[in-house]
Order: C-alpha cells, then sequence, then structure tokens
C-alpha cells in the first residue's frame, strides 16, 4: 500500500489521535483508473510538507445513492466510512471534473449523505481544478460546500491546468509549471487550518 494514500478503511497509516500531524482527506470526483484529478492529488500526497498527510479517497462508488431512508442509526457502510474519514481529518482538498457542465453524480451523492450529518460543517477545504474549461462544475460544486457550511478556502481553490497533458502525480510534483499553483493551494488551506489550531 503507497504511504498516505487513504485506501479502503480509516486510519490505516498513522495514529489518528497524534495532533502534531495535521490530515488532509483529498476527495477524487473520478472513479477512472487513469483520472487526471486523481494524478492532481497524488502530486499533492508527494508536495505536502513535513507535518502533513494527505490521504485520497477515491472510493465514491462505496456510498449507495442517497436515499434518507437508509440513513438510519447505522448507515451503509461505505457511508460510515466516509463521515469517519471526514471527521478525523483537519482539512479537505477536492479534484473533480465536469461531466455535461455539472458536478459527477458520485461526488454529489457523496455530499448528500454528508448534508445532515455534519462532519463537513466549518472544515477548510481547497477546491482544486485539473481544467481551465471546467468552470460550471466548479462553481456548482463550491456554491453547494459553502450551502453546507463548509469553510471553502479562496486561495486555496486554485487552478492547475493538466488539459489533456496526461501526467503522473511524479510528473506534476516535479513540474516547474504545474507544481507551484498545488503548492499555494496546499499551503493556503493548511494555513486556513492553523488560524484555528496553531
Ligand atoms: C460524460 C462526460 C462528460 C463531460 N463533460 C464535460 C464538460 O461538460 N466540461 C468539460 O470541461 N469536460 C467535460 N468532460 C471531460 C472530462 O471532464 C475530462 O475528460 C476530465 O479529464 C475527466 O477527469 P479525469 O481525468 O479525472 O477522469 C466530460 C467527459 C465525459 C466522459
Amino acid at each position: 500500500m503507497q504511504v498516505g494514500i487513504f485506501e479502503a478503511t480509516v486510519g490505516l497509516t498513522t495514529d489518528m489521535h497524534d495532533r502534531s500531524i495535521l490530515r488532509v482527506l483529498a476527495i477524487c470526483g473520478s472513479l477512472r483508473a487513469g483520472s487526471s484529478n486523481r494524478a492532481l492529488l497524488d502530486a499533492a500526497t508527494l508536495l505536502a510538507p513535513v507535518g502533513v498527510e494527505v490521504s485520497i479517497y477515491q472510493q465514491l462508488d462505496r456510498l449507495p445513492a442517497f436515499n434518507p431512508d437508509l440513513d438510519t442509526e447505522v448507515p451503509p457502510r461505505g457511508v460510515a466510512e466516509f463521515r469517519s474519514a471526514l471527521y478525523n481529518c483537519d482539512a479537505v482538498l477536492i479534484s473533480s471534473p465536469e461531466y455535461a457542465h455539472g458536478v459527477p453524480g458520485v461526488l454529489k451523492n457523496t455530499l448528500d449523505w454528508v448534508v445532515g450529518s455534519g462532519e463537513f460543517i466549518d472544515k477548510p477545504v481547497a477546491v482544486v481544478n485539473a481544467s481551465t474549461r471546467a468552470t460550471h462544475a466548479w462553481k456548482s460544486l463550491t456554491e453547494t460546500l459553502t450551502v453546507m457550511s463548509v469553510r471553502v478556502i479562496d486561495d486555496a481553490s486554485v487552478t492547475v491546468p493538466l488539459d489533456g497533458k496526461r501526467l503522473d502525480g511524479s510528473e506534476i510534483a516535479a513540474n516547474a509549471d504545474l507544481a507551484p499553483a498545488l503548492m499555494t493551494a496546499m499551503k493556503q488551506l493548511i494555513g486556513a487550518v492553523r488560524v484555528r489550531r496553531p
């Protein structure tokens, strides 16, 4: 298993109660194996400063279609796992494609499951965009997060123009034209956490 990558359950890599580590949950809106958004998040794991752990969540397909009737005292397993991951992180980094000018259904579905449960409230979030064209979904996603009382950090919500470049995480992290924007996003996001938790 790749160190720092969230694979199936929560807390596989480090002690969840170690308060010296700042945890960023990175959520990929694409399920595609060769996803450019996933590559961007892989790059974020490589560029994370010492003391910051970025764990990638790409299991959006584990959550069933949102149905309030299923949201009982014992929610579906995938939902419980996602809520736990969200609860245990200090900040969230989202990178998502745009489909038909909208947010991918799996990502919106995931957000619907945490509208009422509260883990996302006041959490600092960077919404990074891997495409210069995907402006509708970015705007819609930002609006949804804002109405959910998530703290969207504007200075951390940058565009990293991958636009069909087909780079992997290491190549993005080593690219002098792309890495600085992602590093800025991370720095601003971490700064937003530290304002509240010096
Ligand atoms: C069904 C479908 C609809 C799409 N709609 C849009 C769109 O409205 N706007 C856009 O900029 N790109 C659109 N795209 C392109 C994807 O956003 C693009 O391929 C992106 O890189 C996919 O993300 P991924 O590489 O992380 O899987 C669409 C792709 C698919 C498959």
